[in-house]
């Protein structure tokens, strides 16, 4: 299974305003990066950027994504989508098709995985189980709507894994959710770091989130990554003026 996902040199812009200018970025097996930084700093984009999925109206004009070190062009990169590189995004609901059963999304996943009938039924539910449904047979057959947000994040997670990612995009997954449903679902993510190996890549604005899950912090700022270190250094010695003010908040808050 590959081993690390990287992009170096990434610009991106929209016209003639520069959005992302030279970030390099490496995502590990086994490892949590933790993107932090101040809003519209470029976070979404680089993640979109390494699924190339930016939106219209924003172009890549410089800059290498690679597995294991072979440079992947866009056809290489559209490969990877869904399949060694899944994507969690802050409202799920977006991902699905209101239309649709849940059952039904998961059954066309894992055909692209060959699984059909019977032996994509017990996946499908092995899946629901682990991401933390005590009762999955009882999921297959409610529609999008009929889920709260963390039972849908819970769902869109697992629907992820139905292709066995070798890495995790996760874009302020838990953003939305409440403070109880938010640690379960970073519980999870954790978990799957630990259990199967995933590189995750999240990005949050939340310093204690990434005290628990990273092992390196990369803080973006107008489109550049302005420090970047591992997380124990990271919160003993920030090196940039807003590293250390995203740190004096946080204690502000916690150990007041
Ligand atoms: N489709 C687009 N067209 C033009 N500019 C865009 C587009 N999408 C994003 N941008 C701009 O790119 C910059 C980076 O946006 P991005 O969404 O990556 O920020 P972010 O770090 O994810 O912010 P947040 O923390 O608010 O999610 C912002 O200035 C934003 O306005
Ligand atoms: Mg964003």
């Amino acid at each position: 299974m590959s081993r690390v996902l990287t992009v170096s040199g990434l610009h991106l812009a929209a016209g003639a305003r520069a959005l992302v200018q030279g970030v390099s970025l490496s995502l590990r097996r086994g490892q949590v990066l933790a993107m932090l930084g101040r809003s519209g700093g470029g976070k979404s984009l680089t993640t979109l950027a390494l699924l190339d999925l930016l939106p219209a109206g924003v172009s890549r004009l410089g800059g290498e994504v690679s597995l294991d070190g072979m440079v992947l062009d866009r056809a290489g990169q559209a490969a990877l989508r869904g399949a060694t590189l899944g994507y969690v995004q802050q409202a799920p609901r977006a991902g699905f098709n209101p239309l649709v059963s849940i059952g039904r999304h998961f059954e066309e996943t894992l055909a692209r995985e060959g699984l059909r009938g019977g032996a994509a039924r017990r996946r499908m539910l092995e899946l629901l189980r682990d991401v933390g449904f005590e009762a999955p047979d009882s999921v297959p057959r409610l529609y999008p709507s009929q889920l709260s947000g963390g039972m849908l994040q819970r769902a869109m997670i697992a629907l992820t894994l139905c292709r066995n990612p070798a890495f995790l995009l996760a874009d302020e997954p838990t953003t939305d959710l409440d403070l109880v449903v938010q640690a379960q679902i970073l519980d999870l993510l954790d978990r799957l770091v630990a259990e199967r190996g995933i590189g995750l890549l999240l990005v949050t604005h939340d310093l204690s989130v990434v005290a628990r899950l990273a092992d390196e912090v990369a803080v973006m700022e107008d489109g550049t990554i302005v420090e970047q270190q591992p997380v124990r250094s990271f919160f003993d010695t920030p090196r940039h003026p807003r590293s250390r003010a995203l740190l004096a908040a946080h204690r502000a808050l916690y150990e007041s």
